[in-house]
């Protein structure tokens, strides 16, 4: 395994690219926007000369990385691929479309992940002709830092594609955690919960935000509180995954906070808008 196909330069498709260049891994990067794919590889250059600059890396290792990725404006150059990270818009219509193309143009036995937050993975592969190479490796956002993946294996996933999935991760540097394919998987599944009963504690009336953030912080010692964190995260990304475990387990103990659904009505998404349950 030595070229990683990334489809999808956005937010962790970005952050995927440079670190598997980092780890020594040619990439080939994909999106369907020339704008964003050259925005993409740009925040790679400015992040590594900021690196530089702080002495943190030298001259030459920055050249190696950079020289490691190689923007691509047809999905066709993915061919030589040796495996193919997939991490477009989280969207099922969308995402089924690159795999269906993925599994025209990528060499038989290529292993199709995506990097989905909370789609089916059996639905991605049902896509193609080859589901028993598809699978899921959940990267937490931001990719570089967070240490862990979520290896998410569909109903046709082979346990020869699960130890590819996990050779990948261990080369990236990280530890993983197997998942069956239902909704939000184990990360988002216990997550997102817990942020939706934060915003009904805020609905009700229960506490303010800084304290129900608290609590959570000091008291349970985690690094952010529930309200910060869906405000980092995006509140419409946080809207769409708990709707995602409300229509997938057709379970009403995941409805969405109504308040949640009012922010982001508003356009009130977090810090990405300047605005979520704390002004940015
Ligand atoms: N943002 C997070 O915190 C986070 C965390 C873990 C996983 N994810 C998952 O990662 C995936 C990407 O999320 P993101 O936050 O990077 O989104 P993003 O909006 O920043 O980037 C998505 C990119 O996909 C591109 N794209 C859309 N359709 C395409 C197509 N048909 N072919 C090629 N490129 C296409 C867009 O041009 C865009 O650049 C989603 O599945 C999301 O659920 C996101």
């Amino acid at each position: 395994m030595e070229t990683v196909g990334i489809v999808g330069a956005g937010t962790m498709g970005t952050d995927i690219a440079h670190l598997a260049a980092e780890c020594g891994f040619r990439v080939i990067l994909f999106d369907s926007d020339e704008f964003a794919l050259g925005k993409s590889f740009e925040k790679i250059r400015d992040r590594l000369c900021r690196y530089r600059r702080e002495h943190r890396i030298a001259d030459d290792r920055m050249s190696e990385v950079l020289s490691n990725i190689k923007i691509h404006s047809k999905l066709n150059d993915l061919v030589n691929a040796d495996i193919v990270i997939e991490s477009v818009t989280e969207d099922l219509e969308i995402k089924k479309s690159v795999f269906r193309s993925l599994d025209v143009i990528c060499h038989q036995g290529v292993v199709l992940a995506s990097n989905t937050s909370s789609l089916s993975i059996t639905a991605l592969a049902s896509a193609t002709k080859r589901p028993e190479y598809v699978i899921g490796i959940h990267f937490i956002n931001p990719a570089r830092v967070m240490k862990l993946v979520e290896i998410v294996s569909g109903m046709a996933t082979t346990r020869e594609t699960v130890e590819t999935a996990k050779e990948l991760a261990k080369k990236l540097g990280k530890v993983y955690a197997e998942s069956q394919d239902y909704p939000g998987f184990l990360l988002n599944r216990i997550l997102a919960p817990m942020i939706n009963e934060a915003i009904y504690a805020l609905y009700e009336g229960a506490g303010s935000a800084e304290s129900i953030d608290r609590v959570m912080k000091q008291g349970m010692n985690l690094p952010m509180g529930p309200l910060e964190l869906a405000d980092m995260i995006g509140l419409d990304v946080v809207l769409a995954v708990i709707e995602q475990l409300f229509n997938g387990f057709s379970d009403p103990k995941y409805r969405p906070c109504p308040l949640l659904k009012n922010y982001v009505a508003a356009g009130y998404l977090g810090r990405k808008s300047g605005r979520g349950f704390y002004s940015y």
